[in-house]
């Protein structure tokens, strides 16, 4: 019998595949990438940023406690933004604006497979269940305040992006989903032995889709054609592009 909490299960299936242990992103930690990579890295995520608030209402829309719904009201009004905050889409526009994106590049732009299928692993897992909701929300929140600050320190080291409007997305990141996901944590601890294996299933399924979008943005930037010897073309350096 496994008498580690539910939480602590989840939290070893996000570990075998944690974001920060990507190419992507350790590319994007040596600024390997170049801005191009970043642009569209920044448009293929959108579909699941401009979603996210609607992941968080679908599962506080069927929290079974006074107390779940509570915290994931707060979440979901933090996602849609206060009287004094914008909205995280919008604070994700102003990242890729920082990058040089036009905001209504994003009205323009065609979304890949993996950017539809990553959309389509979350919609699916939290309109399911709340077992499920959580395990899904929980391998993204989770990961999250550690990718930000990664993603902050490499945008500041090597693009020289160090501006709070372009940066804010990553910092309020960085310590609201801490909270967030210790919250999410414990709901997951209260689960069922029945709902314990759909949230466990929910959750290695999300973190696996997430990683999946990374592979995607991943094949199309030179330093991944340089990894696989495919292409000896050096990525021009971003401060080139930048200046
Ligand atoms: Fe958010």
């Amino acid at each position: 019998m496994n008498t580690q909490k539910l939480s602590q299960q989840l939290a070893q299936i996000i570990e075998q595949h944690h974001l920060l242990k990507h190419p992507f992103y350790q590319a994007w930690m040596r600024g390997d990438l170049t801005v191009g990579d970043l642009q569209d890295y920044a448009l293929q995520y959108w579909p699941h940023v401009a979603a996210f608030p609607q992941f968080v209402a679908l599962i506080y829309g069927q929290a079974p406690s006074e107390a779940a719904a509570s915290g994931l009201l707060r979440n979901l009004q933090e996602e849609v933004g206060s009287a004094t905050q914008s909205s995280h889409p919008e604070l994700w526009k102003d990242f890729a604006e920082g990058l040089g994106v036009a905001r209504d590049e994003f009205d323009r732009t065609e979304f890949r497979t993996a950017s539809k299928d990553l959309k389509s692993q979350f919609t699916k897992s939290c309109l399911a269940s709340f077992a499920k909701g959580l395990g899904t929300l929980y391998a993204y929140e989770s990961q999250v305040p550690a990718i930000a600050d990664q993603k902050v320190a490499g945008l500041e080291k090597f693009y020289d992006l160090k501006d709070e409007k372009t940066l804010s997305f990553f910092k309020v990141h960085s310590t609201a989903d801490q909270f967030h996901s210790a919250e999410v944590a414990g709901w997951i601890d209260q689960l069922s032995d029945g709902e314990a294996a759909e949230a466990k299933a929910a959750c290695e399924d999300s973190a696996k889709a997430l990683w999946k979008f990374l592979d995607d943005v991943y094949a199309g930037t030179a330093a991944s054609k340089m990894n696989s010897g495919m292409n000896s073309t050096c990525a021009a350096p971003a401060e080139m592009i930048l200046n």
